[in-house]
């Protein structure tokens, strides 16, 4: 089964997930759509789509993303997934706000993977968010690789 997937990052967080997932899956292909706002899935049986979220949404690239090839995406086998640093209910509403109705309903595997704050690529007004919202002061790196392994699993 030949599996793409599409990710969309701000400071690279989702792509080190996306490697890590890639890794798991053996032989998956990845597809930034920075580079490659367009990309043509139709080759593929499999298609898992995955973002960051920001003050509570993916970027908007993947959004756009999702909801102009919706249609084909239900023909596909998908999967969904997050970067991002809440956990537990609220970081499952984050997924489920985040992509259309039909795709989340579709997916056989969607979760949250955890994230980093990476201080050295946070611009000045992200870094003061978060010093005054989460009131850290460091970067701190909570990828959860055990949720990729089970979604990795359940995708396969
Ligand atoms: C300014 C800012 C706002 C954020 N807002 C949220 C948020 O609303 N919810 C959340 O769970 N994580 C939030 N995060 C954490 C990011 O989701 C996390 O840093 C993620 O790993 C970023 O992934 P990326 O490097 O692929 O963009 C925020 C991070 C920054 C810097």
């Amino acid at each position: 089964m030949s599996t793409v997937i599409i990710y969309s990052t701000r400071h690279g967080a989702t792509r080190k997930c996306a490697e890590l997932l890639k890794f798991k899956l053996f032989g998956a292909v990845l597809a930034d759509l920075k580079e490659n706002p367009e990309f043509d899935f139709s080759g593929y049986d499999a298609v898992i789509i995955g973002g960051s979220v920001q003050a509570g949404s993916v970027k908007r690239n993947l959004k756009k993303f999702c909801e102009k090839n919706k249609k084909e995406l239900l023909k596909k086998k998908l999967g969904l997934f997050i970067c991002c640093m809440y956990e537990g209910r609220e970081a499952e509403e984050q997924i489920k706000k985040n992509f259309p109705g039909e795709l989340f309903e579709r997916a056989c595997a969607k979760d949250y993977f955890g994230g980093i704050f990476d201080f050295n690529k946070m611009n000045f007004l992200e870094r003061f968010i978060i010093k005054q919202a989460v009131k850290v002061k460091e970067s701190v790196y909570k990828i959860k690789e055990e949720r990729i392994t089970s979604f990795a699993e359940k995708f396969k």
